[in-house]
């Protein structure tokens, strides 16, 4: 995350608000950033083309003259100082605006689901102005997008966990009840019945299976309850079908991570392994969970999901993507989807101490936690960051 960008952005945003605000045309260019000189685009042009105007000024008055008609040397000379002045012109104009092409280059591959890259702060006084007041807004623009998105998908956990609740408790009674019934029946019913009861039986047996599988899907219930080793390890199994083996590899020596962390962790190793189900064509996958020592020497985690399959080519990101991408800055943590070392891909999940590690080795529970994370109370399952952003969602 760009945080250490955005910082220092802001306060040179701050610095220069006043000159956006009101742009000094035509008055003296005041000391502007890092002691620079601080030109304005209108002075620039002015003194150029007054300097322009005078050097042909002086010349006329002075040693060149023209003649009437005028005479080819005459031409020659003139067409030459002409030249000089345009070529001067375009120079001083290309570098002036120089800064605006930046600006506008900045502009379209702004991309707030990558945030921190801001356009440098160069050029004259209302360029610079104008790049600042771009920032600003990309600051403001970055900021409500990460509370709307935290929104949405604290809006989404609670509405899964409402329809899981709603599975397991209505519909997986209901079943329960009527396989119940249907074994009283099978007791009762004469001989050549028999089997189409049972046949009976064993569709509900599936259904209710079936409705199990979903309901954990849309809740990771084994999350909240064994925490995020074991959670893994039943996801890993759960995609293990005769078409794809996963492994997993889970470090034992985790550092604590905090609980919307985990269920940041969860949801993408989720989405990753259903899109190499979906789309690798892969019959092996790899689940990764490591202790990783981050860029400032710090105690990171990453998440590897790796596939053996035909490789990602050139990705189009859809929604699964960038809802990783989204979850993913929720808790500072950089995501990379990519080609793998071999043919297939890699969806890399990295959390870095400063943002998603719990430094106080437990989870904001309260709960007393293993580095393996293979204990703890029920959790809630949504992110306070998140619940904090609506707390309506809790009167569902
Ligand atoms: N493991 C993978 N192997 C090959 N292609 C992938 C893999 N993961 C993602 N893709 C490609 O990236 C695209 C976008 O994925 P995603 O954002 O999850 O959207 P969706 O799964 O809904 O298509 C997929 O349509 C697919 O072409
Ligand atoms: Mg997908």
């Amino acid at each position: 995350m760009g945080v250490g960008t955005d910082g220092h952005d802001r306060s040179t945003g701050a610095k220069l608000t006043g000159t956006a605000a009101s742009p000094q045309l035509g008055r003296a260019g005041g000391t502007g950033r890092d002691g620079q000189k601080n030109v304005s685009l209108f002075r620039r042009i002015f003194l150029l083309n007054a300097a322009g105007l005078t050097v042909a000024t002086a010349l006329l008055l002075g040693p060149v003259t023209v003649s009437t008609p005028i005479l080819p040397g005459e031409v020659l000379v003139v067409v030459a100082g002409l030249a000089v002045l345009l070529v001067v012109n375009a120079l001083v104009l290309r570098i002036g605006l120089a800064p605006l092409q930046r600006l506008g280059r900045a502009m379209a591959t702004a991309d707030l689901l990558h945030p921190g890259a801001r356009a440098p702060v160069t050029g004259p006084a209302e360029v610079a102005g104008l790049i600042t007041t771009y920032n600003t807004m990309l600051d403001r623009l970055e900021t409500e997008r990460a509370t709307s998105s935290a929104r949405a998908l604290s809006a989404q956990e609670g509405e899964r966990r409402r329809i899981s609740q709603e599975l397991h408790d209505e519909v997986g009674q209901t079943l329960t009840a009527v396989l119940l019934q249907l074994k009283r029946v099978a007791d009762q019913v004469p001989g050549e019945l028999r089997e189409e009861v049972r046949q009976a039986q064993e569709a509900t047996r599936g259904s209710l299976d079936e409705i199990r599988r979903i309901a954990r899907r849309l809740r990771p219930g084994v999350l909240e309850e064994l925490g995020l080793h074991s959670a893994l390890r039943s996801l890993a199994a759960e995609f293990t079908t005769h078409g794809l083996s996963v492994r997993h590899h889970l470090d034992g020596d985790l550092p604590p991570l905090t609980e919307e962390t985990e269920l940041v962790v969860y949801r993408v190793a989720q989405e990753g392994l259903t899109n190499t189900a979906r789309h690798a064509g892969a019959d092996r996958a790899e689940l990764c969970l490591r202790r990783v020592v981050d860029v400032d020497g710090g105690d990171g985690v990453e998440l590897l999901v790796r596939d053996n399959g035909k490789g990602p080519g050139r990705l189009r990101e859809g929604a699964g993507i960038s809802g990783m991408r989204e979850r993913a800055l929720l808790i500072g943590a950089a995501l990379s989807v990519g080609a793998g070392p071999g043919s297939g891909t890699d969806v890399r999940l990295r959390i870095s101490t400063e943002t998603g590690v719990s430094k106080t080795g437990a989870s904001k529970t309260g709960a007393s936690k293993t580095g393996a994370s293979t204990t703890g109370a029920p959790k809630t399952g949504v992110p306070p960051q998140l619940r904090a952003a609506t707390a309506f969602e809790g009167d569902r």
